[in-house]
This record gives C-alpha cells, structure tokens and sequence, in this order.
C-alpha cells in the first residue's frame, strides 16, 4: 500500500531501526526492490530524484509506474513514493499532484534564511495533502568524476532551529556522509547524530548511505539515524552484473535479458542493508 513515510519513520525512530530509501530509475529497480521488500515484509521508501523523474517521462510516469506495480504485483508491505533532492516548490507541487506521498525539499545550498522561508513554503502545500516533507540542512559532500567535495556538517543549535521553523516530517542533517561511492573511512561525526537524535522529535535522514559498512550504517542508526538513502551501491553492483552478463553473453539482444541478468545484484544489496536491523 502507498503510504506517507510519517508513520513507518516515526516506528523505526522509537525501535531504534532504520527504514530504507532505495532509489529507483526504472521499472525493472522499482519491480525487485518492491518484490525484495515484500518478501522481507519491510516498509520501504521509494526515492526518485528530478534526474530519474525526467529520464522516465514525467511525475505522472513515475506514479503510475509505482501505483500500478504494487497493484499488479500484489505489494503488501507499506511504500513510500518520495521525491529525493526537489529542488523548487515547483517540482514539490508537481509530484503531490502526481500522488508522490512524500518530497524532499533540498535548500542547502541556501543561507539558512532563505532555506527556511522554501521550506516553510512546501510545508504548508504539504500539510492538509498526508504529504511528509523532508528538509536538508549544512552541506553533503559528493564523489564523481573530479574527485571527493568535501561538504560542511551542520550544528546542533542551526538544525534545532531549522527543523522549530520549518515544522518538517523529518531532516537530513549533514553529519560527514557523501553522496557516490566513497571507498575509504570517512569522518562521520557520530557525537553530532547522537546530540541531534536526543534533541529532536523527528526522524533524522542520512544521506549518502552508499559505501558505507553495514557496521558503519548500525552504528549509524544506534547513534540515532532512522533513514537510510542508497542509490550507487545499487548502481555499482547492478551495473557490475550486467556488464559481466554481456561480456559472457555477447550475442544476447533481448534488452529484457540484459536488463534482467542485474535483478539479482540489485536484490542482494537491498536484502543485506535491510539486514542491519536484525
Ligand atoms: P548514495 O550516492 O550514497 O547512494 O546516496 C544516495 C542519497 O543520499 C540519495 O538522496
């Protein structure tokens, strides 16, 4: 069933478990991490960024698709359809409309002010909709083709603050994680989750959970995270499986096939983040 994420977050906050953002650019990934989730009887959130929301046609495109594979596929666990990094209110009102249960609103890079004021916006186009409304705050570092940014953790007087301002469902604080696959150790401050875990009623969002250990996300979500967001670790490994699948398989022209032979791959790493909360 699709559900606002408020409720499985607010769960996992008091279990002291983590509840996954998977993120999703086609229909092959939302159909195995779907099956993956129900199979484990686990909520899962279904990220999709404003990149992977074009690439696929449209906001609409991407409801149905989600609405449509849980109906036909007989989805019983809970589903969140979240729109990961909206970077104006403009995409926030295009995927509530569409039947998104749940958007980001990515400010960051906004003096906090100005962040504020966005945020507040979406918050009250969100609030009589069963929208959840999640908000960033400091600066997330990244990994790409020019090397690792560095981003710049936030503290736990500006995110009390945001979050009192806003009034938003729950926050994605910058406490050293970096969006890509990052290979080495990196610098989370586990000080700063804790203080902010204790502080704060709402779920705190940990961005860049790719690369990370599984004992690294536990830690992560003992110290007080309670979303975790992957994407690349998903990418990579599928990625990996296809290539390898065409390098055995180089007459194969059924895109199903080729397509298909990373079902597997995406599956394994869904099932072993899941697994950090047993
Ligand atoms: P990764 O690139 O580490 O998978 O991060 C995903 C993410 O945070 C999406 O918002």
């Amino acid at each position: 069933m699709l559900v606002n994420s408020k409720k499985m977050l607010k769960e996992a906050k008091k279990n002291k478990k983590a509840v996954f953002q998977f993120n999703i650019n086609n229909l092959e990934w939302t159909r195995y991490i779907l099956e993956e989730c129900d199979k484990l009887k686990v909520p899962v959130i279904l990220g999709v960024s404003e990149g992977a929301i074009k690439y696929m046609g449209g906001y609409n495109v991407v409801a149905a698709l989600c609405y449509s594979l849980i109906s036909d596929l007989n989805i019983k666990t809970d589903v969140c359809l979240h729109l990961d990094h909206g970077s104006s209110l403009e995409s926030c009102k295009m995927a509530i409309a569409a039947g998104f249960n749940s958007v980001m609103i990515d400010g960051s890079s906004l003096p906090f002010d100005e962040n504020v004021e966005l945020v507040k916006e979406v918050v009250s186009l969100a609030k009589n909709q069963d929208v959840a409304v999640e908000a960033e705050i400091g600066s997330m570092g990244s990994i790409g083709s020019n090397g690792l940014k560095i981003g710049t953790n936030t503290t736990l007087e500006a995110c009390v603050n945001f979050v009192t301002e806003t009034g938003i469902d729950s926050v994605a604080a910058s406490v050293g994680t970096v969006h890509g696959i990052y290979k080495g150790e990196l610098n989370i401050d586990y000080k700063l989750i804790k203080s902010l875990a204790d502080e704060l009623l709402v779920p705190l969002v940990l961005h860049g959970g790719s690369g990370l250990s599984n004992e690294t996300l536990k830690k992560c979500v003992e110290s007080g995270i309670t979303k975790i967001n992957i994407n690349s670790d998903i990418q990579e490994s599928w990625s990996l499986e296809v290539k390898k699948y065409l390098q055995e398989n180089p007459d194969v022209i059924d895109p199903r096939k080729i397509i298909g032979s990373g079902k597997e791959a995406i599956k394994n790493v869904v099932a072993s983040k899941i697994n950090i909360n047993n």
